[in-house]
């Protein structure tokens, strides 16, 4: 974790103060001895909270050893166990400092905040400015129109990787969904990207550690798959780009689904030290037989958008030029579609599988919660946030 990059770093950590949890008022600061003073110090602790731009990880765990060095001194805290990831790692950057006095921790932590302060107001117009926030602040959107909710994965910067809170929200939108007068719901992803899957930094930024992460991620992964395997009205993938991870697996669960020819399908579980969900290890060998669906969830072959409608997984494969055009009108027409007989002939489609599928969603969601403690999965996960950025 210390070794976290500056840009990985910034997915890790939403904010300062909420990842590290900069106790701002529990301040007992003595009095100031060099010349960093005790109203400098509050200052710089201000203008963090202030900073444009995310300093990554590292920095931000140099700030939180000063911090805490400048005011509780040396490290007196217990080592947090090696697989709690975030306090392990504030943890080794306080222990580091060693004795460094109170009043040197104050002034570098003065300094470190003043040179981020200056460099933040120069370098806001960079790759992963303010416009980049704007735009990835709603992990999806919904919106409700010719009978069709619109459900789009929409943080094109993480190549729509999907949060915790984005799996509470597409939960809600197809409560809302199978209720509201809308016809069917549409997934589709903004930008490049359909969606990269699971957000693999939902378990590495957990602050209450990795076993509760696991435990909470099988609980609302399995709802979250329920939702799909309950929601009654006709449910259509538009798939605009590549789909990783269960973005793809969820696609066993969906009624139609459109691709672009420049969409790919990928399932990298193994190499994850992984395993499949969404009811995938069922509806897969179901749809592809199990030889092509072994190559697809144990090796993690990725599949062209022809190769994947091919296997049955895709309803019908646009060039990237006409998706849009042509599969939206086409929508809209189904949507027109007398909406009771839809939902009558999907029950009766669906209905003699479903208690099969919740039951192999609840051992797909046992089985991964243990694969997530798992050294595979760990290291995994942390060659992924540890990677080099991009120049
Ligand atoms: N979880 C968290 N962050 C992700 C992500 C994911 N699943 N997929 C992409 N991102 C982030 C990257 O970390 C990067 O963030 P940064 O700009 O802060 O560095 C940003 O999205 C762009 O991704 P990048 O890797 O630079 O783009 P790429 O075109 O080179 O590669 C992927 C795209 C999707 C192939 C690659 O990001 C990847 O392999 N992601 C992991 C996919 C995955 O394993 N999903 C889970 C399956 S179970």
């Amino acid at each position: 974790m210390a070794a976290v990059t500056w840009n990985r770093a910034r997915c890790l950590c939403p904010s300062l103060l909420q990842v590290f949890r900069l106790p701002v008022a529990k301040l007992h600061l003595g009095r100031p001895t060099m010349r960093a003073s005790q109203q400098d110090f509050e200052n710089a602790m201000n203008q963090v909270k202030l900073l444009k731009k995310d300093p990554g990880n590292e920095v931000k765990l140099r700030l939180y050893a000063l911090y805490k060095q400048a005011t509780d001194g040396p490290c007196n805290m217990p080592k947090p166990g090696v697989f709690d990831f975030v306090n392990k790692a504030k943890w080794d950057a306080w222990s580091a400092l060693g004795s460094l006095p109170k009043e040197t921790a104050r002034q570098n932590y003065v300094d470190l905040v003043s040179s981020l302060s200056s460099s933040s107001e120069t370098s806001s117009q960079g790759k992963h400015g303010a416009d980049e926030k704007a735009q990835d602040s709603k992990g999806i959107l919904v919106t409700s129109e010719d009978g069709i909710t619109k459900i789009t994965f929409n943080r094109p910067t993480k190549k729509n990787a999907i949060t915790f809170q984005m799996y509470q929200d597409i939960m809600l939108a197809l409560k809302n969904a199978s209720t509201d007068n809308t016809v069917m719901a549409v997934f589709t992803g903004t930008g490049d990207y359909y969606s990269s899957g699971n957000d693999l930094t939902n378990f590495t930024s957990a602050t209450g550690g990795m076993e509760e992460a696991a435990n909470k991620g099988a609980v609302v992964l399995r709802e979250f798959v329920n939702s799909f395997i309950d929601f009654p009205k006709p449910l259509v993938a538009v798939v605009n780009g590549p789909a990783v991870g269960i973005s793809v697996t969820l696609l066993g669960l969906f009624d139609a689904v459109y691709a672009s020819d420049k969409a790919t399908f990928h399932t990298p579980f193994s190499q994850l030290g992984q395993s499949p969900e969404a009811c995938s290890s069922y509806t897969f060998p179901k749809i592809m037989g199990p030889a092509k669906a072994a190559e697809v969830l144990l090796f993690g072959k990725k599949l062209t958008a022809r190769e994947a409608w091919a296997q049955g997984l895709v309803t019908e494969v646009f060039p990237e030029s006409t998706l849009e055009t042509e599969v939206w009108t086409r929508l809209k027409t189904y949507a027109k579609l007398p909406p009771n007989a839809m939902r009558i002939s999907k029950e009766l489609i669906r209905k003699n599988e479903k208690e099969k599928l919740y039951a192999v969603n609840a051992e797909e969601c046992t089985t991964l919660q243990a694969r997530w403690l798992s050294e595979e999965c760990i290291n995994a996960i942390m060659s992924f946030v540890s990677r080099k950025p991009k120049l």
